[in-house]
């Protein structure tokens, strides 16, 4: 592929009661371009990563708004893929340079959810599942717990091991000034925290987050490079809307499915992979990623998590969620999939101060929409 990252930047995540969305992408945006040294005329097109500005705000029509607040009337577009939007849109800016359509683009990643009740909040997130679900009494939480009931029945996977996700990401968000949550959290902790939808509890799952992040990309064979790193995967795939199509509730076949297609069009396997932002918008969905991605067979990841296998200082090889992830970064949902993005350029650059992977060069990042209906995989190299 033929593509590099010459600028990243973001805004803390977390609740930004003062910030509105046009204040949190221009201070994203701004970082970006100063990061690429780049100037706003070099830019040709902005996608916009977001999902519930319509129904929560009441404001749509986002790449019109965002070329207004940026002072840049390039072609601009909004993306949608729920949780996954922000990876999607990368996806799409990058299949937009590919084309021989443009050599630079902005992709800005921007979520307000903070603002609205917490009911209000849940039945958009559940715009992102099927009607039926959703009709049925189901909030996003029971979905992925019910995700977390199948796998304890079928490996014995515990709460405890749950837990364990939670501590290492609450650990890594620690070493993260842009994290939502600044504080370790122990094991007990967790496992005392109510229950939201059993067997997971308020501390298995991710927030309710502001924020936005933005990546400035360009075709790889420009004179003027100022990153080293390349896009060298970017793919998509999608599943069932809904849990009751699916096969089997112990796997996201789109994470396979795009995982699979990335190492190919990489040429590498999980083993190559020195850090990884995958997507835990509840501690059962990393358990899930981290062997869909094929990090360990499955059924093993609960004791590797368990044994710190995947924390920083005491991960062997792959290190996941240096940011803190979803869980203790924090998640606004349209900005998830760009800051994931974010965070790996950063680490394969040596640029992630108390966090930082030592020596990192190759890089992977899963973003998943609604209950894995879409899964966006990208790696990226030094
Ligand atoms: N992780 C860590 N701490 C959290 C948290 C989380 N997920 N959610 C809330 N907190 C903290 C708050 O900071 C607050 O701490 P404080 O008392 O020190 O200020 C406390 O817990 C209570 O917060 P509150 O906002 O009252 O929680 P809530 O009950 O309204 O919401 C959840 C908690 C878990 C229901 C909510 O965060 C949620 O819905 N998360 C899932 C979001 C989701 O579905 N995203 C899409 C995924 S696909």
């Amino acid at each position: 592929m033929n593509v590099t990252i010459i600028g990243t930047g973001m805004t803390k995540f977390g609740e930004l009661w003062s910030s509105s969305p046009r204040s949190l992408a221009r201070i994203a945006v701004d970082a970006a371009l100063q990061d690429a040294n780049c100037e706003k005329k070099t830019i040709q097109a902005i996608y916009v990563a977001n999902m519930l500005s319509g129904m929560l705000g009441m404001q749509a029509h986002l790449g019109a708004l965002f070329s207004e607040e940026l002072d840049m009337y390039v072609p601009a577009y909004t993306v949608e893929g729920a949780c996954a939007s922000g990876g999607l849109a990368i996806h799409t800016a990058i299949a937009s340079i590919l084309s021989g359509q443009y050599e630079t683009v902005l992709v800005l990643g921007v979520e307000k959810m903070t603002d609205h009740k917490p009911e209000e909040v849940s039945s958009a997130l559940m715009g992102a599942g099927s009607n039926e679900e959703r009709l049925a009494g189901a909030t996003f939480p029971g979905l992925y717990a019910m995700l977390a009931r199948s796998h304890m029945k079928k490996y014995g996977t515990t709460e405890k091991q749950l837990a364990a996700i939670a501590v290492k990401n609450h650990y890594h968000a620690s070493l993260n000034p842009l994290a939502q949550f600044q504080k370790p959290l122990s094991v007990e902790t967790i496992l005392h925290s109510s229950y939201v939808a059993d067997p997971l509890k308020l501390l298995d799952c991710s927030p309710v987050s502001d924020g936005a992040a933005a990546v400035v990309l360009q075709k790889s064979d420009m004179k003027k490079q100022h990153g080293e790193v390349q896009i060298v995967a970017s793919q998509v795939a999608t599943d069932t809307l809904g849990l009751a199509q699916r096969k089997s509730l112990t796997e996201l076949v789109a994470t396979k499915r795009a995982t699979e297609a990335a190492w190919k069009q990489a040429g590498i396997s999980p083993e190559d992979i020195d850090v990884a932002e995958v997507h835990d918008c509840f501690t059962i969905a990393e358990l899930l990623a981290i062997e869909d991605i094929g990090f360990v067979l499955k059924g093993e990841a609960a004791q590797k998590i368990e044994r710190g296998c995947f924390t920083i200082g005491s991960a062997k090889k792959t290190v996941i969620n240096t940011s803190g992830g979803l869980k203790g970064c924090g998640h606004p949902v349209g900005a998830t999939g760009v800051k994931q993005i974010v965070e790996v350029a950063n680490q394969l650059r040596g640029r992630c101060g108390k966090r930082q992977v030592h020596d990192a060069r190759i890089g992977l990042t899963h973003n998943v929409g609604g209950p894995g209906a879409t899964a966006v995989v990208h790696i990226l190299k030094k």
